[in-house]
């Protein structure tokens, strides 16, 4: 990719837990181009929070980035300089999370929060940036937003509260919007309109989207690509199609397996049997050796490499080595 507009380069992230240390993140290395909406997904736990949480600078005290790089169009971010970030987080890359509630500031009315950011960001005055938050609200589409924009957090519903969120996001137009987990806590119909609206963004706007869901069915409905995480590693990268229609590593065939669809209707739903790896109990070897059909012992011995298969297409699995097994 040319000019990628953010580009993690072998990124490596360890909680320090009392005198020891717990890699958490490995060897992630991805980019997200221009208007591309790049999907993170895997089980709960494989390390997709922490990934967006280094691009914000917003890991958690216990927590450090150990390694690697993170570039946004081109330019190394410090992450020792909490400077740098805090004039990067809103202007060029903003955040929603799965709980609206917990970001918004609960005594202040909910047009007002989306004013301020706008002040904080771009140089407009205080009837600018109310009008500027009005126009976004009924664009993230909420109506009779003049009386909306004076009420308070707790008057509005889940779904109300994530278009809030995501007119907060997008106000200082963003090079890159981070959504993580946005439609997990709403109803499966508010879903659907909220991942409209995201895709709809990306259309207007232009506005890159690093998506992150343990669901691939959400996934499906908005990425071009997508990144398949397990246990802190990248284990796939591939276009959506290609993943959905061949994929090669086989944590991603278990997921997509786990799809409920049409000709499964009324079946019990698959799952792949066990559960992803604490941070604390991470052995050597392939970090899906423990769950995976195929393993073998040399799966059991050695960290695969991240290897590229075709010219979109990355996979970390010793299936796919030169001169390895075929599935
Ligand atoms: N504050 C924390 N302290 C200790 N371990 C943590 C903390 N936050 C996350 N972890 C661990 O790091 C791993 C990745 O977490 P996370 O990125 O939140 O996963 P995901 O978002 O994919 O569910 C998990 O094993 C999780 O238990
Ligand atoms: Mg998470």
């Amino acid at each position: 990719m040319a000019n990628a507009l953010l580009e993690l380069r072998d990124v490596e992230v360890a909680f320090t837990i009392g005198k020891r240390t717990y890699p958490a993140l490995q060897q992630i290395t991805f980019q997200v181009g221009e208007k591309e909406t790049v999907g993170i997904v895997g089980e709960s736990g494989c390390g997709k929070s922490l990934t967006s949480l280094s691009v914000m600078g917003l890991l958690p005290e216990t927590a450090a980035m150990t390694g690697g790089g993170i570039l946004l169009n081109g330019k190394p971010m410090e992450p020792a300089s909490r400077d740098g970030w805090s004039a990067v987080r809103g202007k060029q890359v903003s955040m929603i999370f799965q709980n609206p509630m917990s970001a918004l500031n609960p005594l202040m009315p909910v047009g007002k929060q989306i004013a301020e950011m706008a002040m904080a960001h771009l140089s407009v005055s205080k009837q600018e940036a109310k009008r500027l938050a009005t126009d976004m609200m009924a664009k993230v589409g909420l109506s009779r937003v003049e009386r909306l924009y004076e009420d308070y957090p707790h008057l509005l519903s889940g779904g109300m509260m994530q278009r809030i969120m995501i007119a907060m996001a997008l106000i200082c137009t963003p090079k890159l919007l981070i959504a993580d987990e946005p439609t997990t806590a709403l109803d499966v119909t508010i879903q659907a309109q909220i991942l409209d609206l995201l895709r709809e963004m990306n259309r207007s706007t232009g506005t890159s989207i690093l998506f992150i869901s343990h669901d691939l069915g959400v996934i499906r409905e908005v990425c071009d690509r997508v990144i398949v995480m397990y246990a802190g590693y990248i284990v796939e990268d591939a276009p959506l199609e290609e993943l959905l229609d061949h994929p090669k590593h086989p944590y991603t065939a278990g997921l997509l397996q786990s799809l409920p669809s049409a000709d499964k209707r009324g079946g019990p739903l698959y799952t792949i049997p066990g559960r992803v790896p604490s941070i604390a109990d991470r052995r050597s070897g392939c970090p899906f050796a423990g769950r995976c059909p195929s393993v073998s012992d040399l799966c059991e011995s050695t960290t695969p490499e991240l290897r590229q298969t075709a010219a979109h297409h990355r996979v970390r699995c010793h299936l796919y080595a030169d001169g390895g097994m075929a599935l």
